[in-house]
């Protein structure tokens, strides 16, 4: 009986490490786990879950570190996603916000494997009184622009060494000679050019930055027009005179089940 017991869990181990396995055949950026509270480190620089003032801590300086760098640079970049959605609010990171999303042209994207890959960068943020090292890390799968198995839709990342949460870099390519009007990132996410082009200028997280042309459609188009009006979101309400997201004090209902698909407008 105990045997029986000892045997299947046995098959149940060599069966998960198994499938672990071919799930990570090629995979170039590993995360140490897939679930919520993992899926946003850096597994190399993973040394256990940070507090949530830590994450917000090391967010708003890691953006500021990656548009400074990009500026000096002389690359062009722009916040994406969740981030951008943040943009859009209140020109700050939504305050439940696990990573940072920014993108970058097919072209940028070879320039930065060619001449910045594996580089290392302190920055010193005085306002927030810490300094950091940061890894930028170019995926090698990055020429490859289809989705593939979905093991590296991710082009680049932004690593914190101290804990390894990070910024994905995504690039955006035209995949379709007959259309280069379209350009599309590997995660199946596609833009008119002209909603992206010609970048606005504007700040973020009190940095220069810059965001698509079309930023309202681009957001509507990821996570419906509700995203732009919802003012209830993660327990959080907006607070229009504040111009901040404020812990909802009560247990009114949360707005969640109305979130649109991909749930956590992140
Ligand atoms: C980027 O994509 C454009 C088409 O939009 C193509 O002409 C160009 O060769 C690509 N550049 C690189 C570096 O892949
Ligand atoms: C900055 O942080 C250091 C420790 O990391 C601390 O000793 C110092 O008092 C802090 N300075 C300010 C202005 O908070
Ligand atoms: C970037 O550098 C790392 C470490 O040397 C390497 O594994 C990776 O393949 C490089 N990426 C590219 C795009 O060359
Ligand atoms: C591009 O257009 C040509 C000519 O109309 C067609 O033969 C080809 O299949 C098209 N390619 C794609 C990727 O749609
Ligand atoms: C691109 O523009 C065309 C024409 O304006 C529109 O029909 C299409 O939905 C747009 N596509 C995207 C991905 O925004
Ligand atoms: C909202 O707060 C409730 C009660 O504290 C908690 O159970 C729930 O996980 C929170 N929801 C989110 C999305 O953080």
């Amino acid at each position: 009986m105990l045997m029986t017991a000892f045997v299947r869990a046995l098959f149940v181990i060599l069966l998960i490490t198994f499938t672990v396995l071919a799930d990570d055949n090629n995979k170039y950026f590993h995360e140490p786990a897939e679930d919520d509270l993992h899926r946003h480190y850096d597994a190399r620089y993973f040394t256990g879950l940070v507090t949530d003032e830590e994450r917000q801590i090391t967010l708003r300086a890691m953006i500021r570190a990656y548009l400074l760098l990009f500026r000096n640079f002389q690359l062009e970049t722009w916040i994406a996603h969740g981030t951008l959605l943040g943009w859009y609010w209140n020109a700050k990171i939504l305050p439940w916000d696990w990573d940072l999303d920014a993108q970058v042209t097919n072209t940028t994207l070879a320039t930065l494997a060619q001449k910045h890959n594996h580089t290392y960068w302190d920055f010193r943020s005085h306002e927030l009184n810490i300094t950091r090292q940061y890894l930028l890390d170019i995926n090698p799968w990055f020429w490859e622009r289809v989705r593939g198995d979905g093991a590296n839709i991710i082009d680049g990342r932004f690593i914190d060494l101290s804990n390894g949460l990070f910024l994905d870099i995504t690039g955006l390519a035209a995949n379709d000679v007959n259309n280069t009007n379209v350009v599309e990132c590997k995660n199946e996410h596609r833009y008119n050019l002209s909603d992206i082009f010609p970048l606005r200028k504007s700040t973020f997280e009190g940095a220069s930055a810059k965001v698509p042309y079309a930023y309202a459609q681009v957001l509507a188009d990821e996570y419906t027009s509700q995203a732009l009006t919802q003012n209830r979101f993660h327990n959080h309400t907006f607070d229009t005179s504040r111009g901040e997201w404020l812990l909802t004090a009560d247990d009114v209902e949360d707005s969640e089940e109305v979130a649109p698909e991909g749930g956590a407008f992140s």
